[in-house]
């Protein structure tokens, strides 16, 4: 953790668009209005916030976000890389597909033509983005992931979250918080402690929370990175 100068948060947000061809892609129904309204609450805080965004309409309203923009999730990959060091905390709010069409000769020619045949798709796995970040990491950096998973299987899936990305907090979303102007949620860490919301809130006032529960523990991060 930087002691000296301004805190250093670095978010993602938004989903990735992953071209088929010239004008087509795969994409997902995240907005990013999580994750910009966690760099408005963590400016307010004081932090020094750089956001990753996808392609969303959603801008930050508090002045001196830095912002750049990512379509797919290679263009995240190469601007998580170049940033990730700078950061005391990552917060990894962005939907990055978990498949992409593989390069095909076929589609690279610019906009593939309609024919009467069935068109199959081939599709093939991202890199876990976190996962590698969080692999390569700086001592003293604390690394937050996202969940969202259906009610039944939340806290499972997060916790098998937590370990199989080597984060220190994931913050896990019922499915329904997509779309939603609400949230209701937990926060799980790796010292086994679970967090959760005081009820239903708006998700400016869920950002808060959340920046709340990270701000304690990049405090105890602090302590351990000090001592160390
Ligand atoms: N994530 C990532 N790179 C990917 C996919 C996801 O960095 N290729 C990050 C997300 O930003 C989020 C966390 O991993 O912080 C969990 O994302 P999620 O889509 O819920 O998990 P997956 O790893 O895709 O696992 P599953 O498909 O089993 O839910």
């Amino acid at each position: 953790m930087n002691q000296t100068s301004q805190r250093r948060l670095l978010i993602t947000a938004g989903p990735t668009h992953e071209p088929i061809d010239a004008v087509r892609f795969l994409g997902n129904r995240s907005s990013g209005r999580m994750g910009v309204a966690l760099a408005d609450a963590a400016t307010e805080l004081g932090w020094h916030v750089t956001l990753l965004l996808g392609p969303v309409a959603a801008r930050p309203s508090r002045p001196g976000v830095v912002v750049r923009h990512f379509k797919t999730c290679e263009d995240l990959r190469t601007l998580l890389r170049e940033e990730v060091t700078h950061a005391d905390v990552l917060v990894m709010a962005a939907a990055v597909a978990d498949y992409r069409p593989k390069p095909n000769p076929a589609m690279s020619g610019g906009k593939f033509r309609r024919t009467n045949a069935p068109l199959v798709l081939e599709l093939e796995p991202t890199p876990d983005l976190l996962a590698e970040v969080s692999a390569a990491r700086n001592p003293g950096q604390l690394f937050v992931g996202f969940a969202l998973e259906p009610r039944a299987e939340l806290l499972e899936s997060a916790k098998a979250k937590l370990v199989r990305k080597k984060v220190d907090l994931v913050v896990a979303n019922p499915l329904e918080t997509m779309d939603s102007a609400s949230v209701e949620a937990m926060i799980l860490s790796a010292d086994g402690t679970r967090t959760d919301t005081p009820g239903v809130m708006s998700k400016t006032d869920f950002a808060t929370w959340v920046m709340a529960v990270i701000e304690k523990a990049a405090c105890g991060t602090r302590s351990l990175s000090a001592v160390a």
